[in-house]
């Protein structure tokens, strides 16, 4: 058996292969990286490592040769990404991929959120393929939030345009395992999972829990969507990155990010992780 997983260099791949490598051997496990020089951590793990770039489709169709299990980690190359992920649903088609699983984002088919049409236009991709796919609809990631605690600290205050908006993220490390999961057990051809946390909380509630666990007074501050993008380009982020972010935060204050399906739990087996414990992580 070989499963396959792309952009195994990331922060999420490589707590995919750490969860994959608890179910299986790593003689079972082939990374594809597209920077010859990440390669030496996954093959000191014993994993083969195979260099591929989501442009170059002669790359990924020799990397993909004899895979049975692929999982697309979605491209972190927003505005390439349909033609990038287009690229690897054809490769894999040609190399007779048995079960192709892509991280997708939460309501992909109908989030209001810029992030999702790429996400969806790959599903749509997918579905026409004929390739065997699981569909893994990922959540906010919690460390979304909690990566910026400690910088928040020194304000005393966390900003963003969620308003009151529920959020159902979950910890990368939930996502990872969930997608070891799929990998290594069956039933799971043809599905669509919405996965998202157990319990929601808005960012009124992420700065009562900072608040709670440093014992200083953080508050939310919250913005319009314009105000937001404004502070965030002040701030240094790129104009392109600050449109998605406010995009995405206006998206949480009308719902875009909620879900109570409670599919990540089931798939899990167990709950997923309290944001208590993803802020106590952030304050590290
Ligand atoms: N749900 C959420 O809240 C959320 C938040 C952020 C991102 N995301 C999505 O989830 C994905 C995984 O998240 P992450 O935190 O692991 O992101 P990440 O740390 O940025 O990892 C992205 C991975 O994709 C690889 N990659 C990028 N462009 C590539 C290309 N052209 N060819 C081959 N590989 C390429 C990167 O390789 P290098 O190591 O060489 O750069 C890296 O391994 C992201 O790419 C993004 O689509 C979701």
């Amino acid at each position: 058996m070989s499963i396959v997983v792309t952009g195994a260099t990331g922060k999420l791949g490589q707590l995919v292969i750490q969860a994959l490598l608890k179910r299986t051997s790593a003689s079972n496990i082939v990374a594809i990286i597209r920077n010859a020089d990440k390669a030496a951590q996954l093959a000191a793990l014993g994993i083969e490592v195979r260099l591929a770039n989501y442009d170059d489709i002669e790359s990924l169709y020799t990397a993909l040769v004899g895979a049975e299990k692929l999982l697309l980690i979605s491209s972190s190359e927003v505005g390439k990404r349909a033609v990038q992920h287009f690229n690897v649903i054809e490769a894999a088609r040609q190399a007779d991929v048995k079960h192709f699983v892509y991280t997708s984002l939460l309501h992909a088919d109908r989030s209001p959120l810029a992030l999702a049409e790429e996400h969806w236009l790959t599903e749509q991709a997918l579905f026409k393929s004929g390739l065997t796919y699981t569909i893994l609809r990922n959540g906010w990631y919690t460390e979304n939030y909690t990566s910026g605690l400690k910088s928040a600290l020194s304000q005393n205050v966390i900003i963003g345009a969620t308003d009151e908006g529920q959020i159902s993220s979950a910890s990368r490390q939930d996502y990872a395992e969930a997608a070891a999961i799929v990998l290594t057990t069956f039933a799971h051809e043809n599905k669509v999972y919405e996965l998202a946390g157990d319990k929601a909380y808005t960012l009124t509630e992420l700065a009562c829990e900072a608040s709670r666990q440093t014992g200083q007074n953080i508050v939310y501050f919250n913005m319009t969507e314009h105000d937001y993008r404004e502070k965030l380009i002040n701030m240094g982020t790129e104009p392109a990155v600050a449109n998605l972010l406010s995009n995405s935060d206006a998206g949480a204050a009308s719902g875009a990010l909620f879900d109570d399906s409670g599919c990540l739990r089931q798939l899990l087996g167990r709950d997923t992780t309290p944001l208590s414990d993803c802020v106590r992580q952030g304050l590290l």
